[in-house]
């Protein structure tokens, strides 16, 4: 199968589990389920969990430990989904196309984004403990992964990383503060999706450890990428706004460095993850391999 269609067929499979997370027998008003649904429903990559599952299946090798990881790959969209209604709001990038569709805001206003924002971040949390219920999931992995993306996720990760953005438009130039916003507001995130998988498949220390690095590094080449697709990119392909981080005054590593040498250190954090990635010493490992040098070249 070559990775187009894996990617595919597994976004699909998420997105199915995704459909099913919010219990339709949960009383609450229906704007807020309408606003929710819409930004978990619009589509994207579906990278994150992808990667959830990719991570279960290398470490162990069995198809099954794919399946029980299944709702920690939701929490992580769900987490991430989140993060971008938050992300597109006038407060912060003021944007008003993503994942080719008006954003939430645009659609609900910014009072029903926030909430729908905050309720996501929440469920999240709700759908790593039904990781539990699965017997290959011990109740000591869904606490550490639960402890993961609360960290992660929170102050000392993206929400930090997205912080320190924000003042970053302000006036940062050094390229370890650059740093330092990548690595938190995206890397983290992703670094996440491969613990936690790895944790599911039973990872050793050492493994989970040397995932962690391969997720750190993907993740800022991931991020640097992004930068890259901001300024050169497709809004069609990419659905959302090109030019975006120009009219935001974002620093990003185009900016500091010029977009050869961006697009140079994109394929060298690849190269240094994948490295780490043969550390771990996975049963499996091809298929997170593929994804990163898919990756490496993707154009949306
Ligand atoms: C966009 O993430 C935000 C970043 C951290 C760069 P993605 O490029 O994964 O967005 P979707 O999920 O495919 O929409
Ligand atoms: C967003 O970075 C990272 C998040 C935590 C949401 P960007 O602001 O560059 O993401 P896009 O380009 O809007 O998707
Ligand atoms: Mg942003
Ligand atoms: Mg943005
Ligand atoms: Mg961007």
């Amino acid at each position: 199968m070559t990775i187009q269609d894996y990617l595919a067929d597994q976004a699909k499979i998420i997105e199915q589990a995704l459909q099913d997370s919010l219990p339709s027998d949960w009383d609450f008003p229906q704007q807020l389920r309408d606003s929710m649904m819409y930004s978990i429903t619009a589509g994207g990559k579906r990278l994150r969990p992808i990667l959830v599952l990719a991570a279960a299946k290398a470490t162990s090798g069995y198809d099954e430990a794919e399946r029980a990881a299944l709702p920690v790959a939701c929490a992580i969209e769900l987490v991430h989904t989140y993060s971008l209604v938050h992300d597109d709001l006038p407060a912060m990038d003021d944007d008003d196309v993503r994942r080719g569709k008006p954003t939430n805001h645009k659609v609900y206003g910014e009072a029903m984004a926030i909430l729908a924002g905050d309720a996501l971040l929440t469920h999240a949390f709700h759908c790593v403990t039904t990781a539990a219920e699965h017997e290959m999931v011990t109740a000591e992995a869904a606490l550490a992964i639960t402890r993961d993306l609360a960290y992660l996720s929170g102050a000392a990760g993206m929400v930090g990383g997205q912080a320190a953005d924000v003042l970053g438009e302000q006036g940062i130039t050094s390229l370890s503060d650059l740093e330092y916003i990548h690595l938190h507001k995206t890397s983290d995130l992703i670094a996440f999706t491969l613990l936690a998988g790895g944790r599911v498949g039973g990872a050793t220390p050492s493994q989970l450890d040397a995932l962690s690095e391969f997720g750190r590094k993907l993740g800022l080449a991931f991020q640097i990428q992004d930068d890259i697709l901001d300024l050169i990119g497709d809004e069609q392909k990419l659905g959302k706004k090109t030019n975006s981080d120009v009219a935001q005054n974002k620093v990003t590593y185009p900016y500091l460095l010029g977009l050869d040498k961006s697009k140079e250190l994109v394929e060298q954090l690849t190269a240094e993850a994948k490295s780490s990635l043969a550390r771990a010493d996975l049963r499996e490992p091809a298929r997170l391999e593929q994804i990163a040098d898919y990756l490496m070249r993707r154009d949306h």
